[in-house]
């Protein structure tokens, strides 16, 4: 019984949707579908994963993009444990241990509290590092990128811009 009036009601809808001018019109893209994670994996198929890219490990301090930017790490972290138990970044980077695993000391800003006073340890907003410091994947940009620099912008004619280190 119930299975007949499943079946007459797709008839029904069937019907609607074969009568003319009640069908939706699909809009059919004037480009192929592309997207820049999918690929041209259409949006009703499942994309293949693309393989997990390998951190880039060069121990090469990286350039910053703006001056406040926390310095992105270029080493890597697999299995180094960061929680309320014990911090593996600052058995390195602890302004204490750095020297002796010739690390970069983290900064002095990390030891301010949000009151801007600055404490004898590691202020707890900071402590998560991997909050603001991450690794890199050796890895192409999904989107291009064709940001310029301030300094590297030559607007002539006009007073050449003083030299500057770049950092
Ligand atoms: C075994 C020691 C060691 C450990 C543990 C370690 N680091 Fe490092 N880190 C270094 C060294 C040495 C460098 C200098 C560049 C290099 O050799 O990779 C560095 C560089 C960095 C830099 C770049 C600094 C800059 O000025 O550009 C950041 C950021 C960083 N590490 C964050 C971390 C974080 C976050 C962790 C924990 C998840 C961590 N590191 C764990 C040794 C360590
Ligand atoms: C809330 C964000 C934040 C957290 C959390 C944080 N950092 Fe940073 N870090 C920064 C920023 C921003 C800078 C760059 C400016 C500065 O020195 O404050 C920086 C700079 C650094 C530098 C480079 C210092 C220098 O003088 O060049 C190191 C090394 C570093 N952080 C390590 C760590 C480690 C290790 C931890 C965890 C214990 C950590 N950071 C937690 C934001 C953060």
């Amino acid at each position: 019984m119930r299975t007949s009036i499943v079946l007459s009601r797709c008839c029904m809808l069937g019907c609607l949707l074969t009568m003319p001018g009640l069908r939706a019109q699909p809009a059919v893209p004037a480009e192929p579908f592309h997207d820049g994670l999918r690929g041209t994996t259409p949006l009703d198929e499942e994309a293949k994963p693309p393989l997990i890219f390998p951190t880039e490990n060069k121990d090469v301090i990286r350039g910053r993009a703006y001056a406040q930017q926390p310095p992105t790490i270029p080493h890597k972290i697999d299995g180094y444990q960061v929680d309320k138990n014990a911090n593996r970044c600052l058995s390195c980077h602890a302004r204490s241990r750095a020297a002796e695993n010739d690390a970069v000391p983290i900064g002095v800003t990390h030891y301010a509290n949000r009151a801007g006073e600055t404490l004898g340890y590691v202020s707890p907003r900071r402590y998560f590092c991997t909050q603001c410091h991450v690794p890199q994947a050796d890895a192409k940009p999904l989107v291009s990128n064709t940001f310029t620099d301030i300094e590297d912008i030559r607007v002539a004619p006009g007073p050449k811009p003083p030299a500057t280190r770049k950092n």
